[in-house]
């Protein structure tokens, strides 16, 4: 895309000048907006830039070592990771509120940064991941809050920093998926499906656990194959597994069990606002539940949500 090129690199030339020598701090979460945002930061000042990626543990199977691996090796970046799993695990234990979920992630996100950045000293900018879509919703934010989000975007009051840098505030999504190619960002980090920051705690009905956590990313890890392997990856806008807090009876070979339901979501939708539920052929949804059930411990049911929103959220918490 030669438009995106030429974008890339008048951005780069406009920012090497802006920073100067001066150091860069960024919040990376592996999400699309803010991998671009680094990348292109990271083109134009090198090693000025400073990449902290808070791995709460609640990340998708491999993905934090995904991430990890793009921006060191591909790219050579400065990036501190922060294994805080066990941190908001202690946090988490025995709620299980979707908005106390959110609060205890989002106040922890916060506190684990902090204290990194507290190493690294005063910085003199911090970037921020915006995209156009996210300038135009603050302007209207609906007053009724039906979910709240914690986004990296809440931090600027808690780092010591002069001024705010926001490479992709003029871009939509399209625009910073095909500057993340232009740049080099493998497919794989630039076609990513939205995740939540909270991330899995909001995909386990009930508390969280350890247990649950590595259950919940096997079954969506299958899941997320088997819809590549239909080669309906592009199609579906959204779709990951859900760990309901419901066990029921089974048999297994002789033996009888009594373990947890799956649900699995898959949604098509333009702007997230509403969506309807994605027509998964038949045959990919039995594949998908065949090998979860036995491929995956502790679950020996598996349904699929055939709601849309509204009246559902596409989350279930
Ligand atoms: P809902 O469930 O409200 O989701 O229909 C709409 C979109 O928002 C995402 N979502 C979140 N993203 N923090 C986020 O960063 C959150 O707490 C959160 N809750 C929902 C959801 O994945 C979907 O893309």
């Amino acid at each position: 895309d030669w438009i995106m090129k030429d974008f890339a690199e008048e951005s780069i030339k406009k920012l090497k000048e802006k920073i100067g020598d001066k150091k860069v701090l960024c919040a990376l979460s592996g999400g699309v907006d803010s991998s671009v945002a680094a990348v292109l930061i990271h083109k134009a000042v090198g090693k000025q830039l400073t990449c902290i990626f808070v791995d709460h543990g609640l990340l998708r199977k491999n993905e934090g070592d995904e991430v990890e691996k793009v921006f060191r090796e591909q790219f050579d970046m400065n990036l501190i990771r922060v294994n805080a799993q066990d941190r908001f695990l202690d946090k988490l234990a025995g709620v299980t509120d979707p908005e106390s979920k959110r609060k205890i992630i989002g106040e922890e996100f916060i506190r684990v940064f902090e204290a990194e950045a507290k190493k690294i000293g005063t910085v003199d900018f911090l970037v921020q991941g915006t995209i156009y879509p996210d300038v135009i919703e603050s302007g209207t934010k609906n007053a009724a809050v039906i979910k709240s989000h914690h986004n990296v975007g809440g931090l600027p009051d808690y780092v010591d920093f002069k001024e705010i840098i926001e490479p992709l505030r003029d871009l939509f999504k399209d625009e910073v998926r095909n500057l993340g190619r232009a740049l080099g960002i493998p497919e794989f980090l630039v076609a990513r499906q939205p995740f939540p920051g909270p991330g899995l705690a909001i995909r386990i009905i009930g508390d969280i656990t350890k247990e649950k956590i590595v259950i919940l990313q096997e079954a969506d890890y299958i899941y997320r194959e088997e819809i590549a392997n239909a080669g309906l990856d592009k199609e579906i806008g959204q779709y990951f597994a859900v760990l309901t807090n419901l066990r029921s009876v089974g048999v297994m070979g002789d033996e009888r069990t009594y373990s947890y339901t799956v649900a699995l979501r898959g949604v098509s939708t333009t702007d997230f606002m509403t969506a309807d539920w994605a027509r998964i052929p038949h045959d990919v949804l039995a594949k998908i539940s065949n090998r979860i059930v036995n491929e995956v411990n502790h679950v020996n049911r598996i349904v699929y949500d055939i709601t849309s929103k509204p009246p559902a959220t596409i989350e279930w918490e």
